[in-house]
C-alpha cells in the first residue's frame, strides 16, 4: 500500500475556509496527486479529484452517502434525513419520484413557464433605472417553479419565499448569521409546504396529476406508505429550491456575455444547440458547488490506497470542472468546446456524476439547461440592456460564489425596438 499525501496540520477547517473552491485543487497541485488525506471539523477526511476519482465515488458497492453530509447541512441546504442520504432500494425508488417529473413534456413545460415569467417582468424593467439581476431572477424563477410544482404563490409572498429558497442554497459554506439565515428560511419553508401538502391531501387544493405537489404528497415508499407530511414537504422544496437556485448560472451567464461580448451576437443568432454549448460552459467555468461527501462503506484499496471503513471522502467538483487532463486550457471560458464534448458521466460534474437512476448524480440537471436556455434565450433575443459601472468580481473563497454586484443592468429595451 503507497502512502496517501498526508497533510501535517492538525486540522485545516480554517484553510477550508480561508481557500474556498481552491483547497483541493491547491494541494492536489502541490502534493501532484489527485488524492490526499487531511483533517477538517475533527475528523480525517480524503479529498480526490478527477474524472477517476469521481469514477470511484459514484461507486455504490465502496460508498454509502448514510452520516455524510454535517446536520448543519440538513437543517439548511438538504433537509433532514431526506434522498440526499439515502442508500440502495429505498433510495433507487425515491430518486424515481424524482425523474418521473421530467419527462420531455414536462421540461417542455417548465421552459415555456420560464419564458412567460421573464416576459411578465418586462414592463417594469422598462420603467425602472436599474435592476438588479440576481434579486429579479429568484422571482422570476421562484414563480416559475412553483407554477410548475403545482404551489400556489400569492403575489405578495414571492420575494420572501424566493429569498428563503436562496438563503437555504446561500448557508453551505457559511458560519454565523448566514448559516442561521439559511435555517429560518428551512423552517418557514417546511412550514409553508407542509400546510399545502395537507391541503393537497385533504382535497382542499386539488393538484395536476403531473406536478411535483401530486408526486410528493402520494408518492408510496417501498413500504407501501405515503411520506410523512414533514418528509413530503422536504422533498416538494429538493424541487423548487434548486429550481430557484438556477438564478446563480443565469448571473453568472449574464457576466459571461459581457465579459464575451461576442457570444451574445452569436447567440442573438443561434439556435438551441449553441445555447446548450453556453449553458454547459457556463455550468462548467463558474464556481458553485465546491465538493461532494460520502462515506467508505467497507474498507477497500484503490491505486494501492487504503480506504477504511467509515472515512469521509471528499470528491472535487471545482477543480474536477477545471481539470487540465480533461479540459483544455481550462481556465479559459469557451463554449465551443462542448462542440466535441462526448458526454462522459465523470468529467463534468457542476450538478454530480454518474447515472441518475441508480446514483445520486442531479435529477434537475435536465431542468437546469432547459430554464438557463429559455433564459438566456429571453435575455439574449427578446431584450437589449447596458451594464452599467460596477464590482463585476466574484469571490473563489465565499460558498457558493455569487456575482458580487448582483449584477446590474439599465436602460432594458425590447430587442426589436432597440435595433
Ligand atoms: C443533487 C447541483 C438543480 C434536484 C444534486 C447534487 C448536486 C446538485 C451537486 C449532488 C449530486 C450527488 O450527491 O452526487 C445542482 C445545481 C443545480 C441543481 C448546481 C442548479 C442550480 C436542481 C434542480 C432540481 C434538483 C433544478 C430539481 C428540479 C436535486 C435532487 C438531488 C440533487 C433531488 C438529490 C439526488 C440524489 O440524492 O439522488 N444537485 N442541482 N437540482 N439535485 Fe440538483
Amino acid at each position: 500500500v503507497t502512502p496517501i499525501p498526508r497533510e501535517q496540520t492538525l486540522d485545516n477547517s480554517l484553510a477550508l475556509l480561508k481557500e474556498g473552491y481552491q483547497f483541493i485543487p491547491n494541494r492536489c497541485q502541490s502534493y501532484g496527486a489527485d488524492i490526499f488525506e487531511t483533517r477538517l471539523l475533527g475528523e480525517k477526511v480524503i479529498c480526490m479529484s478527477g474524472e477517476e476519482a469521481a469514477e470511484l465515488f459514484y461507486d455504490k458497492e465502496k460508498f454509502t452517502r448514510k452520516g455524510a453530509a454535517p446536520k448543519r447541512i440538513q437543517k439548511t441546504l438538504f433537509g433532514e434525513n431526506a434522498i440526499q442520504g439515502m442508500d440502495g432500494k429505498a433510495h433507487e425508488h425515491r430518486k424515481q419520484l424524482f425523474m418521473k417529473l421530467m419527462t420531455e413534456e414536462r421540461l417542455q413545460r417548465l421552459s415555456e413557464i420560464t419564458t412567460e415569467e421573464w416576459r411578465r417582468k418586462f414592463p417594469a424593467w422598462q420603467k425602472a433605472e436599474k435592476v438588479v439581476l440576481f434579486q429579479e431572477a429568484k422571482e422570476v424563477l421562484c414563480r416559475a417553479a412553483c407554477r410548475w410544482a403545482g404551489v400556489p404563490l400569492e403575489e405578495s409572498e414571492v420575494k420572501e419565499r424566493a429569498d428563503d429558497f436562496w438563503d437555504m442554497v446561500d448557508a453551505f459554506g457559511a458560519v454565523g448569521p448566514r448559516h442561521w439565515q439559511g435555517r429560518k428560511a428551512r423552517k418557514r419553508g417546511e412550514a409553508w409546504i407542509k400546510k399545502v401538502i395537507h391541503q393537497v391531501r385533504d382535497g382542499e387544493l386539488k393538484a395536476d396529476k403531473n406536478t411535483a405537489l401530486f408526486a410528493m404528497a402520494f408518492h408510496r415508499d417501498l413500504n407501501g406508505e405515503h411520506l410523512d407530511s414533514e418528509m413530503a414537504s422536504i422533498e416538494l422544496i429538493n424541487v423548487l429550491r434548486p429550481l430557484v437556485a438556477i438564478t446563480n448560472f443565469i448571473a453568472f451567464s449574464v457576466l459571461a456575455l459581457h465579459e464575451h461580448p461576442q457570444y451574445r451576437n452569436q447567440l442573438q443568432e443561434a439556435d438551441d444547440d449553441f445555447f446548450e454549448m453556453f449553458s454547459q460552459e457556463v455550468r462548467r467555468y463558474y464556481p458553485f458547488g465546491p465538493f461532494l461527501g460520502a462515506r467508505v462503506r467497507r474498507g477497500f484499496i484503490w491505486n494501492d490506497i487504503k480506504f477504511e471503513k467509515g472515512r469521509l471522502v471528499l470528491l472535487d467538483i471545482y477543480g474536477t470542472n477545471h481539470d487540465p487532463r480533461l479540459w483544455k486550457e481550462p481556465d479559459k471560458f469557451y463554449p465551443e468546446r462542448f462542440g466535441d464534448w462526448n458526454g462522459g458521466l465523470f468529467d463534468l460534474i457542476p450538478q454530480g456524476g454518474g447515472e441518475y437512476y441508480k446514483n445520486h448524480r442531479c435529477p434537475g440537471e435536465w431542468a437546469t439547461l432547459r430554464v438557463m436556455k429559455a433564459s438566456l434565450d429571453f435575455l439574449t433575443k427578446e431584450i437589449t440592456y447596458q451594464v452599467p459601472d460596477q464590482v463585476l468580481s466574484y469571490s473563489m473563497v465565499r460558498m457558493p460564489s455569487v456575482p458580487e454586484s448582483g449584477m446590474v443592468l439599465n436602460e432594458i429595451q425590447k430587442f426589436e425596438e432597440a435595433k
